[in-house]
């Protein structure tokens, strides 16, 4: 991986992140037993531990949602390592987007912009009420949850809440907007040498390596075993999606950093890139793994299973890695093996201490 990206082939990575990049900033993720915030929610006798972010139990009783956002209102944490690798992508001009799971904003402390950074579940930067939708004053709510009490709409009585996205909820148009663009499987150059076609469309959409014309060497070269070359990174630049949102090209790597991945729709993104883009997970336990039928590699174009999830115990796994470890380490681990641990270090010890803002 420090290979493909010291090489400079590497320009647009997708980092999709979770808790678990937040934990070494002391915020406690959800689903680790014992320290996981779903495991500490026994004094507010929850239905499920899910139910602190489920909308309908909310407007029951906001008291638990109120007592966990107080913990993780922005301002109060500093950026971990993780954080600060992230902007170093952002500042090496590789980084496509961050999709975050969190709601911390840490992202945005660690000097990320906000148009890298897609907040998947929300954030505090904005309020409303649940019943009529009216913006609410994002002081005053703040200023509630950390004195323990709920806010009132003016306008109808209704309880009002952060824009944090809660089970039951759709998340915001921009993540589907951005999704779209960020995903979008582009044309790539036939990978036969010299060849300058474009790739033939595969039946599920996706393209294949070669062209039309090279196709049928396909088999004979042994393109099963090609590991993670060809580069994703001969995908050629796309239209552009979106004018506001400056997206002109999509995925070439994807690294996965501190997520459970069992929360839909983000989970999926996983599976959203293209088949040949590299995926890396780095996470303590591994997760989201392949379990279906395997895909048939034997007849051409090959046959890639809808249901993919990560390979790293396949014998047909040709570009996932898993960094089975903490994230802070494996994204210096990585940085000392491209060469670039100075400026990472620089920039943790540049910024510590300055005051996060979400
Ligand atoms: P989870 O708590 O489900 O998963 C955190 C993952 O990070 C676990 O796999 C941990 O093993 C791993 N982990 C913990 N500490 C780590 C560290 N220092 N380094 C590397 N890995 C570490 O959290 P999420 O996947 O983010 O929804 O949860 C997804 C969503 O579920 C959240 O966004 C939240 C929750 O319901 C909302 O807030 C709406
Ligand atoms: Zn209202």
């Amino acid at each position: 991986m420090a290979d493909i990206i010291r090489s400079g082939n590497i320009k647009r990575i997708i980092c999709l992140c979770g808790a678990g990049i937040s934990v070494a900033a002391g915020i406690p993720d959800f689903r680790t037993k014992g320290t996981g915030l779903y495991d500490n929610l026994e004094k507010y006798n929850l239905p499920s531990p899910e139910s602190v972010f489920d909308i309908e139990y909310f407007r029951e009783n906001p008291k638990p949602f109120i007592c966990l956002a107080k913990e993780l209102l922005p301002g109060t944490y500093k950026p971990t390592t993780t954080h600060y690798f992230l902007k170093l992508l952002q500042d090496k001009g590789i980084l496509l987007r961050v999709y975050t799971q969190n709601i911390d904003g840490l992202e945005f402390s660690a000097g990320l912009r906000e148009d890298k950074v897609i907040q998947c579940h929300g954030g505090f930067q904005s309020s409303h009420c649940v019943d009529c939708n009216e913006p609410q004053d994002n002081d005053r709510i703040r200023a509630d949850i950390i004195a323990g009490q709920e806010t009132i709409c003016d306008v109808c009585g209704g309880l009002c809440k952060p824009a944090i996205t809660f089970f039951g909820e759709r998340l915001s148009p921009r993540f589907y907007r951005t999704r779209a663009a960020d995903f979008t499987r582009l044309s790539i150059k036939c990978c036969h040498k010299d060849c300058e076609e474009e790739t033939t469309l595969l039946p599920d959409n996706s393209r294949g390596v070669f062209c039309d014309k090279h196709t049928s060497d396909a088999a004979s070269l042994g393109v099963a075993n090609t590991s993670i070359s060809p580069s994703p990174a001969s995908l050629s630049p796309g239209e552009r999606i979106n004018e506001s949102d400056d997206i002109s090209c999509a995925c070439d790597l994807l690294l996965v950093l501190g997520t459970s991945l069992c929360v839909a729709p983000v989970s999926g993104l996983v599976d959203d890139v293209h088949w040949l883009v590299p995926r890396v997970l780095m996470n303590r336990e591994a997760v989201h793994l392949y379990s279906g039928d395997k895909d048939d590699w034997s007849q051409w174009p090959p046959k890639i299973g809808p249901d993919n999830g990560f390979r790293f115990n396949c014998d047909d796994n040709y570009r996932d890695v898993l960094c089975q470890m903490d994230c802070d380490d494996a994204c210096r681990n990585l940085c000392a093996l491209i060469g670039w641990e100075n400026e990472l270090d620089e920039l943790v010890k540049n910024e510590e201490g300055s005051p996060g803002h979400a």
